[in-house]
Formats: C-alpha cells, sequence, structure tokens
C-alpha cells in the first residue's frame, strides 16, 4: 500500500471514535443517497466501499432488508465501527478494503456503492472499472463524491492572500463522468450544494478532524502554522463560517 494510502487509513482509523459527533452533513447526504438508490435498483446483493462508521451502510440495510451487504473499508477501524452500530446477521459482512483493489471475484453483486469516499482514490476510473467488475449486468455503480465547489470558502480566503488552501483539486459533474468505466450508462447524476455551519473557522478545521478528513491534498505542500494562522483569521472575517459541500451524486448501470 502506498505511503499516502496508508496516511489515509491512519486518519480515518483514528477517527472513528469521533467520526458520528462531526458528522452531520455525511449522514444527511447518505440517508439521502440511499433513497435515490432505491429509485433505480432492487438489489439482492450489495458491496458498501468506505463505509466508514456506517452512515450508507444503516441506510440502505433498511431500505433493503432482505438483501445480502458486505460493508467495507480501508481503515479497518471503521469497518469494526461499522459493525458495532449495525450488529450481526448472515445477512451483513464487515471487511478491511482498499476499493482501489477490490477483493472479489466479478459478476456478483446488483448494487456496489460507496458515499464521500470516492474523492479519496488515487485513480477513480481503474477504481470505478476494477468496482464496476463486480457488478452482474443491469447492476448499479453508485457513489456519491466531493465537487468542485467544495470549500470555497476556503479556497477564496487562501487565494486573497496568496495562498493555497492545499485543498485537493475536486471535479465537476461532467469531469467526474468521465471516469465512468467503459459498458456503463448513466442512470442518474445530480449535484446539490450544501452549508456546514460553524461559529468558527477553527471549530470547522477541528470538525474536519474529528471525522479524519484533514489530510491536505497529496501534491500540496502542508500549510505552515503561520500560514494556516492567517487563512483562518480571513474566514473568520467573514462572519461565521458556512464551508460549502458540493456534493455530486451518480448512478451507473452496467449494460456490457
Ligand atoms: C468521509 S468518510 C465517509 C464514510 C461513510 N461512507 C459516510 O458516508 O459517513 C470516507 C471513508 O472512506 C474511506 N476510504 C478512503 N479511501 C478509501 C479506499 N481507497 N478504499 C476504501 N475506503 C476508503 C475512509 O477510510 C473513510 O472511512
Amino acid at each position: 500500500m502506498s505511503e499516502r494510502k496508508q496516511q489515509i487509513a491512519r486518519h480515518f482509523g483514528a477517527a472513528a471514535p469521533t467520526y458520528d459527533h462531526a458528522a452531520r452533513i455525511q449522514a444527511r447526504i447518505a440517508e439521502a443517497f440511499a433513497g435515490e438508490i432505491a429509485a433505480h435498483v432492487q438489489p439482492e446483493r450489495m458491496l458498501e466501499f468506505g463505509c466508514g462508521t456506517g452512515n450508507l451502510s444503516a441506510a440502505i440495510a433498511a431500505q433493503f432488508p432482505d438483501a445480502d451487504l458486505i460493508a467495507t473499508d480501508l481503515a479497518p477501524a471503521m469497518a469494526v465501527s461499522c459493525r458495532k452500530r449495525l450488529g450481526r446477521s448472515a445477512r451483513l459482512a464487515y471487511a478491511a478494503m482498499d476499493a482501489e483493489l477490490p477483493a472479489f471475484a466479478p459478476r456478483q453483486f446488483d448494487l456496489v456503492c460507496g458515499s464521500l469516499a470516492a474523492q479519496w482514490f488515487a485513480d477513480p476510473h481503474h477504481a470505478f472499472t476494477a468496482l464496476g467488475a463486480l457488478l452482474r449486468p443491469g447492476g448499479v455503480l453508485a457513489l456519491t463524491t466531493l465537487g468542485a465547489d467544495t470549500f470555497r470558502e476556503w479556497r477564496a480566503a487562501a487565494a486573497l492572500l496568496g495562498l493555497n488552501a492545499a485543498i485537493p483539486a475536486y471535479p465537476s459533474l461532467s469531469q467526474l463522468d468521465w471516469q465512468r468505466p467503459p459498458g456503463f450508462l448513466v442512470e442518474a447524476a445530480r449535484e446539490q450544494r450544501l452549508w456546514d455551519e460553524h461559529p468558527s473557522a477553527l471549530d470547522f478545521l477541528q470538525s474536519l478532524r474529528r471525522i479524519g478528513a484533514d489530510l491536505p491534498a497529496d501534491d500540496a505542500r502542508p500549510l505552515s502554522p503561520g500560514a494556516l494562522r492567517r487563512i483562518l483569521r480571513q474566514v473568520d472575517a467573514q462572519g461565521h463560517v458556512n464551508a460549502t459541500y458540493h456534493v455530486l451524486t451518480v448512478l451507473w448501470r452496467r449494460v456490457g
């Protein structure tokens, strides 16, 4: 596993005990996403990647009580938290798995899904192709991920100071579609903007830490403490903090 991936797994693993308290937006997104999935597919066998503590797992297990679900995450501690939340049953299984190297035989699932995990992939097209290969023909690859406007307030504040906010370059909805695997058609695609309110910039940053998502972009130099303090002051100067989550949702159906 690459050094970057080990770092991602360590950050999220360490955040497993604090994730749920801070992940308000993630919980809302997962709940709505499960409803969207149910409008397009009635699965018997489901695989979830990047399950975290089980926001989407719980929602799809409730939507499809008769289906089998394997919930997986890069961070073993997250898969354990998910198991604690959903419990054990003949229909549920949990595993640590890098979604970019899925360890399952092809063509065995009707639904492969993940919420807010794909933005961590090193090579999304390759990962989506590997995940798509696990689907039976007619099956659906469904995911939410972060879009280009995410945390625009931070980029703007850093740019005003001539700094780089070290936030990854997230895709637009059409750029995400370029990552669609061969043999898949768009079943549904939409974008929405949600705002996460915080009393201060520091509070927002601490909430990112509590969910494990405080890693700088892979190709960015981490901000120095001084630069970070200047950005925090700049964001605070705009009043209370409304962090934009630009959420892209796609459902791709396997036709080939
Ligand atoms: C923001 S959390 C989302 C968790 C959950 N899906 C939710 O909606 O609350 C992102 C999760 O993706 C996982 N993750 C990151 N990269 C991954 C990868 N390559 N394979 C599998 N999981 C990954 C992280 O460990 C973390 O649990």
